[in-house]
């Protein structure tokens, strides 16, 4: 990975911003990723978001932190805040903004335990394709503390497979219809191509069951994205 993610958080932060990321994906054409947006405060975050920081509770750890907007808005609020990234630059730029407790790691690595897991911005994105979807889910499922919770949104992106007149040209021979190619580039450099999962809630929750976790719909936002809290289906008694 070149980390290009991580040198536009940088050049953002430092202040020699010029362009955007551009990405792409096998089934969309090139689109603007607003570095900007990527720095945004709680007053611009989607209504999911909103929802998701409201909601987080005790020891919390934000998976994919980015430029860590969202563990420095719950830090500010008094939270104990672990963010973590693979990209060495969001580490870096999360750092900078102020997060005390922000390291580069890939979730799958990650030990501690914690009362609120984030995964925000499409979270299901990290589980790169639906085969890998249980051993994400069940490695999630060990970092909670007892009545732990895990908040996580995606999007059902069966709308991006539809032509003009509405017809809907998913092939059902092939693979999930959630799972993209995704393609990034930034100043005239490609990233290597990544693999990232849009997971509608039906199949979310279905997956959680599979590894004994609870799926509740919290929210749904203005275009097939939700927010959902997942939660360990048997809570270990407390005798
Ligand atoms: C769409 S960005 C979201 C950033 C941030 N959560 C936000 O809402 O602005 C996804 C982030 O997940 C990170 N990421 C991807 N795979 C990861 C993994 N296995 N473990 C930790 N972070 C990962 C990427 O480097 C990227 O910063």
């Amino acid at each position: 990975m070149k980390d290009l993610f991580g040198k536009a958080l940088l050049d953002y932060q430092n202040g020699n911003y010029t362009e955007d990321i551009i990405t792409s994906t096998n089934i969309s054409d090139e689109d603007d990723l607003p570095l900007p947006y990527l720095f945004r405060g709680f007053s611009e975050m989607p209504k999911l978001e909103k929802k998701a920081l409201k909601l987080a509770k005790g020891t919390i750890l934000d998976v994919g932190c980015g430029a860590g907007s969202h563990s420095l808005y719950l830090q500010e609020k008094g939270f104990q805040v672990k963010a973590i990234d693979i990209s060495k630059g969001a580490i870096e730029v999360t750092k900078l903004r102020g997060v005390l407790q922000a390291e580069v790691k890939d979730i799958l690595d990650e030990k501690e335990t914690f009362d609120t897991i984030l995964l925000l911005m499409n979270g299901t994105g990290i589980f790169q394709e639906l085969v890998e979807v249980s051993k994400y889910l069940s490695h999630l499922k060990n970092l909670l503390k007892p009545n732990g919770q895990i908040l996580i949104d995606s999007s059902d992106i069966k709308y991006m497979y539809e032509d003009e007149d509405g017809g809907v040209w998913i092939d059902m021979n092939s693979t999930y219809h959630g799972e993209l190619d995704y393609f990034l580039s930034y100043k005239d450099d490609e990233e290597d191509p990544m693999k990232w999962l849009y997971l509608d809630f039906e199949k979310l929750q279905l997956a959680c069951e599979t590894v004994g976790l609870k799926c509740e719909l919290v929210v749904e936002g203005e275009h097939f994205d939700y927010l959902a809290r997942l939660i360990p289906a048997f809570q270990p008694s407390s005798r």
